[in-house]
């Protein structure tokens, strides 16, 4: 079945921004949230993500109207009734994702498929608590989303290969390249990457260089684009440890344990840039 409407669960930093990509490619998208300010502050971001497309001379100030015209927000759950593909990016906890998919379920018909944008969590566990497991998948979009080419494309245990073709489409005609990942603890993104952040995370804890110190071990070393503490920053630390504490309880290996200093850093409300204060400050 071809997709043509997305509802997308959480309108935060991950859902608006997959919004804006799926506009812009053509689908018309429902994004809800539990506060109408929540999203119409999306809206505007989406907006402002799309202005700048126009500047680049990357779209048309029309074909922006357009996309504009084909979001829609709303705080009801009972309004993706009128969704074919559905795509949650809620926040890194299992009960709430579970949450949002039962919630949706009553008002979705047997063709619609479930998505979740989750960074870690087991695609099979959370297929087994809706009624299609079949039809549900891991859609791993990566920050920021209008920039980042890749999706993790992750299978569930029960994932039909219908469903698996029918998200590798959506993903492609969104301009990503899907790349097909068996359902794994992190899958392979955040199991590399996560590992990385925590033991930067250690070096700057145990003073072996300061924070610009190990990012610029590793920009200027490495050629990654940016150092792991403004990554860590940029993808937000409350997200960072909860990631590592579901590899380390997954693994139970203790190479996975959260570094004390990322716990510390969390817990005094330093969540990275969407707090103003991470491993840097930004205000
Ligand atoms: N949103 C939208 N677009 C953004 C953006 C944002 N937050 N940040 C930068 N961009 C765009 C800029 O507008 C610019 O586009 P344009 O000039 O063509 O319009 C382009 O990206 C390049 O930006 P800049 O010139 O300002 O800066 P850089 O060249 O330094 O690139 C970057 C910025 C793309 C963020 C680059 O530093 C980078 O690739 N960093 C690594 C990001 C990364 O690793 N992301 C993955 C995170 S892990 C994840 O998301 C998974 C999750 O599960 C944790």
């Amino acid at each position: 079945m071809e997709t043509k409407t997305v509802g997308i669960i959480g309108a935060g930093t991950m859902g608006h921004s997959i919004a804006q990509i799926l506009v812009r490619s053509g689908y018309t998208v429902l994004l809800n949230d539990v506060s109408q300010q929540f999203l119409d502050s999306a809206v505007e971001r989406i907006a402002k993500g799309l202005n700048r497309d126009v500047e680049k001379n990357r779209l048309t100030d029309e074909a922006r109207e357009q996309a504009l015209r084909r979001l829609t927000t709303t705080t009801r759950v009972s309004d993706l009734e009128a969704a074919d593909f559905i795509i949650e990016a809620v926040t890194e906890k299992l009960e709430a994702k579970v949450g949002v998919f039962r919630a949706v379920e009553p008002y979705c018909g047997p063709g619609v498929i479930f998505a979740s944008n989750t960074s870690s969590i087991s695609i099979t566990r959370l297929a087994a608590t809706t009624q299609r497991p079949d039809r549900f998948i891991g859609l791993h979009f990566f920050n920021p989303v209008p920039v980042m080419k890749l999706v993790e494309v992750v299978p569930g245990l029960a994932t039909s290969p219908q469903t698996v073709e029918a998200a590798e489409r959506l993903a492609t005609s969104a301009g990503k390249t899907p790349v097909r990942v068996n359902d794994a603890p992190g899958f392979v993104s955040n199991r590399l990457l996560m590992p990385m952040i925590n033991e930067a995370a250690y070096c700057l804890m145990e003073g072996v260089a300061d924070a610009k110190g190990v990012d610029d071990v590793m920009k200027l070393g490495m050629n990654h684009p940016m150092g792991p503490l403004e990554l860590a920053d940029l993808i937000g630390l409350d997200v960072c440890l909860d990631i590592m504490k579901v590899l380390y309880e997954s693994f139970r290996d203790s190479k996975y344990r959260p570094c004390p200093l990322l716990e510390k850093t969390v817990n005094a409300g330093r969540l990275g840039r969407k707090t103003g204060q991470g491993f840097y400050g930004y205000r």
